[in-house]
């Protein structure tokens, strides 16, 4: 079946069937390799991304809900590749990844989680940020979300 959607600004049009998961349909159909599978089961977040502005886990979403939608993944993140997404600036400053693998996860987290939450409590973060890390980052995970809020007040200021 054929379906439509903008991904990272651009139409994606796709000859697949409607119950694969987006995840697949990102990495496999459209080569865009930042969405990670970790679980396959909703539970480690890996392979978090946006659909019209909130965040799925989409192992566990089929392609057919994204049909007409927006849907953003890491390498849409910024506005431009010049312009780095408040994220990834502190991700980089607080030298957030060990392996790396569960990171654009987290960063596609983080970014929807900042967007609903300018100013977050350590509490907060560790309430909603539920995604999982082998590698034991999350210290320099929630030190890199306080960092990029307020980099979003400086830039918004
Ligand atoms: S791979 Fe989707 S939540 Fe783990
Ligand atoms: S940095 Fe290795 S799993 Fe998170």
């Amino acid at each position: 079946m054929e379906i439509n959607f903008n991904i990272n600004g651009k139409t994606a049009k796709v000859d697949v069937d409607p119950a694969m998961p987006l995840l697949w349909v990102v990495r496999d159909e459209l080569n865009l390799k930042a969405t990670k599978f970790g679980c396959g089961a909703a539970l480690c977040g890996a392979c978090t991304l946006h659909i019209d502005g909130e965040a799925y886990r989409s192992c566990s979403i089929p392609v057919s809900f994204a049909a007409g939608k927006k849907v953003t993944t890491l390498e849409g993140l910024s506005e431009s590749e010049d312009k780095l997404h408040p994220i990834q600036q502190a991700w980089m400053e607080e030298n957030v990844p060990q392996c790396g693998y569960c990171q654009p996860g987290f960063m596609m987290a983080a970014a929807n989680f900042l967007e609903k939450n300018p100013n977050p409590t350590e509490e907060d973060i560790k309430n909603n940020i539920t995604n999982i890390c082998r590698c034991g980052t999350q210290p320099r995970i929630i030190k890199a979300i306080k960092r990029a809020a307020q980099l979003s007040q400086t830039v918004t200021a």
